[in-house]
């Protein structure tokens, strides 16, 4: 069968990755894929956001499957338009997709089945949201409606700078229609996990749970990112608690979908908090998270394609994702400057010695990001340009592993955080 995976990043990358150890897999193409899934599979030059261009190149290599790693292609109808053409696809539909597109759908879907999250309004008008605000008075989080690639939320630690958010968002429309809606909420505080669970409308297999390091720079600070590093598992969440925690988070979503007609199909991501009140549901993703995606793929066992069909068909069983007993970690090398502009074209460095050569090292691999191959080499052309990741006995293994091989690659300027995982090693004492 021919798998088309479609997106960019290290997501994709360890996608393609996985992908290919399956033996029901002759040919898997990326679209548009970057340097690294140009080593797993074949890249083809079209767009994320092209659904046009994909339908037709799936069907002009009589693709079996698509695998949509981004959030954009499937709020924007994807899934819906390979169904119509009878292509079986990973992802959700567009209404489904809304849990990630639209914030305020997605509160009004937690609320409405009963998941725990944050108190919220939603506002279409600035005068309202202000009043609002001054009468809830500080914290309180902004959230612009809808996607903002990460950045249309704002934690506002005084009542002006809430009130400046609703102007950044509604006034001046720094993320254009995106804001046009906003979601104020009440600020929670604990530490964060994120969860996610393979679904096929009705059933759902857990995976492992992991934690991403959005902020830029050490001890969580500077500027919010994608996120630069992820483990897995994670401490916070132990696996004790998941089926409990997937009744509170995951199951409520898929009754309701299901209920209201469109059943959820992929990977469903929770955010979560753990207040002293217990697990809240900060955001829902209708994907796999990057960087979490690359940890997790290292540490599953089963066979993917098998996985993804099954939530295709509506046959999924939780034994289906099995899981080795590793940890494991990704550290992202990012590009001078990210996430503000970045120059790109740097040449990367000792890839080639990591994955077959003389510095190979054992449970690590490489996963490419922001890069692009260039006559015969791979050079920068994105923010986040490498996931460094690694499996070990415990944290404490895979995280110096995991900068054994950072040591080993690099390129002009690049920076990265040296403490990824500490949080899971304090908890866990390993
Ligand atoms: P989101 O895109 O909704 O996950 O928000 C991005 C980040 O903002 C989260 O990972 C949290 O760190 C923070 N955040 C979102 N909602 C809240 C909240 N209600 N209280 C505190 N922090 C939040
Ligand atoms: N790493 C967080 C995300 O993919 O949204």
């Amino acid at each position: 069968m021919n798998v088309l995976v479609v997106g960019a990043g290290g997501r994709e990358h360890a996608l393609c990755w996985k992908l290919n150890e399956s033996e029901r897999v002759d040919r898997i193409l990326a679209a548009p894929g970057n340097g690294g899934t140009a080593r797993e599979a074949e890249n083809v030059a079209v767009r994320d956001d092209d659904i046009d261009g994909l339908i037709a190149l799936a069907k002009a290599e009589q693709v079996g499957l698509v695998v949509v790693g981004p959030e954009a292609p499937l709020v924007a109808g994807l899934a819906d338009a390979l169904a119509a053409e009878g292509i079986p696809c990973f992802g959700p539909c567009a209404y489904a997709a809304q849990l990630e597109g639209s914030k305020a759908f997605a509160k009004d879907v937690m609320r409405a089945a009963g998941v725990p999250t944050a108190a919220y309004q939603v506002f279409d008008e600035p005068e309202a949201a202000r009043a609002y605000i001054r009468q809830k008075g500080a914290p309180l989080v902004v959230k612009a409606d809808g996607l903002a690639a990460g950045k249309g939320v704002v934690v506002a630690k005084t009542v002006d700078e809430a009130l400046a958010a609703i102007d950044d968002m509604m006034v001046r429309k720094s993320f254009g229609a995106a804001g046009a809606r906003v979601v104020v909420e009440e600020a929670l505080s604990g530490e964060e996990a994120s969860f996610l669970a393979f679904c096929d409308g009705e059933h759902y297999a857990l995976l492992p749970s992991a934690q991403d390091h959005k902020a830029a720079y050490e001890g969580d600070t500077g500027p919010n990112t994608g996120g630069m590093g992820a483990y897995s598992p994670a401490p916070v969440l132990p696996q004790e608690k998941y089926a409990e925690t997937a009744e509170l988070c995951i199951r409520p979503i898929l009754r309701h979908l299901a209920a209201s007609g469109h059943p959820f199909k992929g990977v469903l991501y929770a955010g979560l908090m753990f207040t002293k009140d217990g697990p809240m549901v900060l955001e829902y993703n209708v994907r796999f998270g990057d960087p979490e995606c690359q940890p997790l793929l290292m540490r599953l066992d089963s066979d993917l394609v098998e996985i993804m069909f099954a939530c295709a068909e509506g046959r999924l069983t939780p034994d289906m994702v099995q899981v080795k007993p590793e940890t494991a970690i990704c550290v992202v090398l990012a590009a001078p400057g990210y996430p503000g502009s970045y120059p790109k074209g740097m040449e990367i460095s000792g890839l080639d010695a990591i994955e077959t050569g003389a510095d190979k090292l054992p449970g690590v691999k490489v996963f490419q990001a922001g890069t692009k191959v260039e006559a015969d080499r791979t050079v920068t052309s994105g923010g986040r340009v490498l996931g460094v990741t690694a499996l070990g006995a415990t944290l404490a293994e895979a995280k110096a592993r995991a900068y054994e091989a950072v040591a080993k690659v690099g390129f002009e300027g690049c920076y990265f955080r040296r403490d990824i995982g500490d949080k899971g090693i304090a908890r866990s004492g390993q």
